[in-house]
Parts: structure tokens; sequence; C-alpha cells
């Protein structure tokens, strides 16, 4: 008996009696996925860019905070939530289109700003922008981009959103606005939950493993190395000192921008309804919910935890968005009950670029589309615009 295939099979039941069973025995019998179109949801594409990245990068693109407890939260926090399906409604017809300031979009869903995608992928952002075209998905450019507003536009075919992070003088602000105008932004989003500091330990106990010579690449070490001297080699900040986030910032701030500006302006990184509520007093044009992926502080909420007391408190005068920890199409379904107007995702289409470039991104928006549209399926809410909180519960009782 001593054949290939009586080896093969001691060595299974070796293996099914070893606690590494579950995971030896799923990679001898899982199929692997060498093209994007193989990937069965978003989570698939995690294992492929940690396997593709160097320690650094993967270390930047998965870490929080402190313990990375807020990453979870935004995850967990879904579980707190239940759908309540309604039967027998005609469901033969979806439509996922919305309105955001006078624009229709294909879909309640984009691709939210990352900083650095050259980090994930050659063509960095300008390959989200071609899938984001494909996908007809909107696409917020980081003002840490690798890539130039003006490129991206060109491979978006429309000018992407601009995210702000704030030059510490105003005429620089004025300069870095000046230019997302120009190249025909409509809209400026300033993230504001930075301006503190955070302490990013995962991506610096991350960087330290990485044995490459990070200098081949960057102009100074990722750890010790100066933000500002790396942000000037940005395309966006051309011409400019490369500090940002300025911590003396108020809300007399927002009154200022607001004013320098045609375009909408938008807040990120609003987490209470007292903020909520002070965004629309100043002008904003929306808010969008967001605890930065769990990379700005440790506040430990999960976002959707949060979405209920921030769109009671805007009560439907401003478009409430909300990004952080959505996987799959039954998460955006819930945000959309809650009220918000659409939904962002940072890690999930990163790990579809650090995969497979401009292919895993559009995988990443088509199954979120799918998913989604099975959601609205299943719950008998065929359009965006009958998706309301009837059709969630909050650890089984009414928001
Ligand atoms: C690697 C990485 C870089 C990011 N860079 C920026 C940025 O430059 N500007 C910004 O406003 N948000 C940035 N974010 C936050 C995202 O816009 C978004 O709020 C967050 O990723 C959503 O959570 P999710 O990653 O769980 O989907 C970044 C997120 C990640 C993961």
């Amino acid at each position: 008996m001593n054949t290939p295939a009586f080896h093969r099979r001691e060595f299974l039941r070796f293996l099914a009696a070893s606690p590494f069973a579950v995971s030896a025995i799923a990679q001898d019998t899982v199929p692997a996925i060498t093209r994007a179109i193989d990937a069965l949801n978003v989570m698939d594409f995690e294992p492929l860019a940690h396997k593709a990245l160097p320690p650094a990068h993967w270390g930047y693109l998965s870490g929080g905070v402190d313990d990375d407890l807020t990453v979870r939260m935004n995850r967990e926090a879904f579980a707190h939530y239940q759908l309540r399906a309604r039967r027998l409604v005609d469901v033969s017809k979806t439509d996922l289109k919305i309105d955001v300031f006078g624009a229709t979009w294909d879909m309640p869903l984009y691709v939210s700003a990352v900083g650095a995608q050259q980090a994930f992928h050659p063509d960095g952002e300008l390959a989200t922008a071609r899938a984001a075209k494909a996908q007809k998905a909107m696409q917020m450019l980081s003002t840490v981009a690798s890539k130039s507003v003006e490129d991206v536009a060109k491979a978006l075919g429309t000018p992407p959103w601009y995210q702000l992070y704030m030059p510490t003088t105003w005429p620089e602000t004025e300069k870095m606005v000046q230019r997302a105008e120009s190249a025909g932004c409509p809209v400026l989003v300033w993230t504001i939950d930075l301006l503190g500091g955070r302490n990013a330990e995962t991506t610096a106990r991350l960087a330290r493993q990485d044995t490459r010579q990070c200098l081949s690449c960057h102009v100074t070490q990722p750890i010790g190395g100066s933000a500002v001297e790396r942000n000037r080699t940005r395309p966006m900040f051309a011409g400019l000192s490369g500090e940002m986030n300025p911590s003396a910032a108020d809300w007399s701030y927002v009154d200022r921008l607001k004013k320098m500006t045609k375009m909408k302006l938008l807040l990120k990184g609003i987490d209470t309804a007292e903020d909520a509520k002070l965004a629309m007093e100043h002008g904003a044009d929306g808010v969008i919910l967001s605890n930065h992926g769990g990379r700005a502080m440790e506040t430990g909420r999960g976002t959707i935890d949060i979405l209920p007391e921030i769109v009671d408190a805007v009560r439907g005068r401003l478009p409430v968005f909300v990004d952080g920890g959505f996987r799959r199409g039954s998460d955006i379904y819930k945000a959309l009950a809650i009220g918000a107007r659409a939904v962002g995702i940072g890690r999930p289409y990163i790990y579809g670029l650090s995969s497979f470039g401009q292919e895993g991104v559009e995988r990443v928006l088509e199954i979120l589309r799918a998913e989604l549209t099975l959601t609205m399926r299943q719950c008998g809410t065929p359009a965006v615009a009958k998706i309301t909180r009837s059709a969630i519960l909050r650890q089984g009782a009414p928001l």
C-alpha cells in the first residue's frame, strides 16, 4: 500500500487530527483565486493583498490605531442589526440609482480616499479611476495620492471628489482648493479627524519587520522620517511646503473654507450628533460619518452604531454619507435603511487593487453591487427610495 494515493490519505488523516487541520485542509482543497472573477466576496481579496504586499505596505493598509479595537468594532457592529424582509413584492426590476447634489449615481456606493495607492499597485489611483469608471462609481481622491487630480480626472472620465488634508497656512490651502476647483471637482471633502494626530502602532510595528531598503522608493524612512518631506514629493503638494492638518483648526475654519470655493463642502470624520449639527450651522453641504476606518483615534464605536444619531441630528436637511467596515451588500443596505445617502469603502477596493489592479477594484465594486441588489430583492424593497427604517431592527427592537 505504499502508493502515493495511500500516502496522501494518511497525510490527510494526520492533518485532520492536527490543530492546524482547518487551514491546512482548506489550502489543500480550496482552489486558489488566480483571477479577480474567481472571488466570491470582497473578503476573498484580503489574504491575496496580504500576500502581494511587503510588510510595511500591508501594515499601512490593514492597521488602525492603538490596539486596532475601532477597526474591529466597525465590522462587529453590523451584527447589532437585523433585517425585516417583506414578501410578495414585485422585485423583478431593481433600481439602485440615487441623487447626490443633482447628479445621478448608478449605485449608493463610492470609493473613499486612500492615500499613496502606488504602494499597492504601479498604476495606483489611475487603476482605481478606470475601475470606478467601468463600474460607474464615484471616486474620492486623497490629498496624499500618488497621482494628480488632473490625471485621475482623465482616467475617471469626470473629475473626482477631492479629499482635503488642509495645509497649515491659508495661502497654501487656497492654492490647493483652487487647483481642485480648476480641475472641475464638484465636491471638496475636508477630513477633520486627524487634526489631533494619531498613534498608528500596527503600521509602525509592521514597517519595522520590513527588511527592504525603504529609501530606494521613499525620501525618508517611514518610521522617524519626516511626513512633511514625503508630502512634498506628492503631486498635490507641488509648490507647497508639505505641512498639513493644522491642529489649531476650529469651526471658524469651516466658514472660511466654505467662502473660498464654489465646490460643495463636506466634512469627513463627523462622529457625534453635536458635530453634525455644527456642520450644518457652519454651512457644510453634507457630512461623512467616518472614523477613518479606525485609523484616527480609538473611539471603540462602529460607525453603523453612530449612524442613527447623525441621521436624526440632521433630520434630512443634509445628506449623510458613511464609511467604516462595509464588506457586504447587506451592510450597505443597513446604512441605507438607517438613513445614509451612500456608503464609502476603503480597504476592500485596495485589497482588489493590490491583488489584481484595475480588475480587482472592478470585481470588488461588482460584488458589492450584486450583493446589495440581492438584499434589496430579498427584503422586498427593489428601489433605494423604498428602503426605510421599517426594514431594520437594532438588537431586535425598532430604531
Ligand atoms: C490605507 C488607507 C489610507 C487612507 N487614506 C486616507 C486619506 O488619505 N484621506 C482620508 O480622508 N481618508 C483616508 N483613509 C480612510 C478612508 O477614506 C475610509 O474612511 C476608510 O478606509 C473606511 O473604512 P474601511 O477601510 O473599513 O472601508 C484611508 C484608509 C486606508 C485604509
